[in-house]
């Protein structure tokens, strides 16, 4: 998939991605918004045990409450970028990344999932890419988050990404990438 600009809202088409059985979709990548609870919602209920596991590190389900903060963000300390395509004459969530700043230096803590049809075709790469360039453009200095350390997509993505990956002290289990931000 190719970008067509390097802003984190616009309509991609998913010409690069591997081939699919169906056409080729068109993809909307932009800021999700406070009416979006109810994607959003139908996004998560719709991810498998294994997919929601490897995001929250948890089988646990979010709660109304969770959603409600990750649609209806803090713009002066967070940015959640969702990709949407229309499936039977409908919006569909098909992914989100975000970023949380949680210091006054601007490091942020970063998080991604793809809905479980749309992995491995080169949507998280479009998706963490937008998402590092917002970071980028306000002002965070580093952005961080972990993963599980046989999460072999995400550890693929990340690095390819620029992120360091290091195995989090006293957990085999649990791997911290980090990316500090260019400065100009
Ligand atoms: C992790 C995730 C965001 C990756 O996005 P994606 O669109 O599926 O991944 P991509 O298709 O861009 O592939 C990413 C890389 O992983 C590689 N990859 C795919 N499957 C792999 C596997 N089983 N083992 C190792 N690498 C793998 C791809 O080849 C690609 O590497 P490349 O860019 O060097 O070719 C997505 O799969 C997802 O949402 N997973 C569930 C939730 C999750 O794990 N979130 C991360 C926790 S914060």
């Amino acid at each position: 998939m190719h970008a067509t600009s390097s802003t984190p809202v616009g309509s991609v088409p998913l010409n690069g991605l591997r081939p699919l059985r169906a056409p080729p979709l068109a993809v909307t990548i932009r800021p999700i918004r406070k009416s979006d609870f109810e994607l959003e919602k139908a996004f998560v209920q719709g991810l498998s045990a294994n997919t929601g596991y490897q995001r929250l590190m948890s089988p646990r389900t979010p709660s109304d409450e969770e959603l409600r903060r990750w649609t209806d963000v803090d713009p002066s300390r967070e940015a959640a970028l969702i990709a949407t395509t229309v499936v039977d004459g409908r919006e569909t969530q098909m992914g989100v990344a975000r970023y949380v700043v949680v210091d006054e230096t601007g490091v942020a803590e970063f998080a991604i999932v793809l809905g479980d049809r749309w992995q491995g075709r080169g949507l998280g790469r479009e998706l963490l890419s937008r998402l590092v360039d917002a970071a980028q453009q306000s002002g965070v200095t580093r952005l961080f988050g972990t993963t599980l350390s046989d999460n072999g997509p995400m550890l693929a993505l990340a690095r390819r990404q620029g992120f360091r990956a290091r195995r989090e002290a006293g957990s085999a289990f649990i791997t911290m990438l980090t990316l500090d931000m260019a400065t100009s």
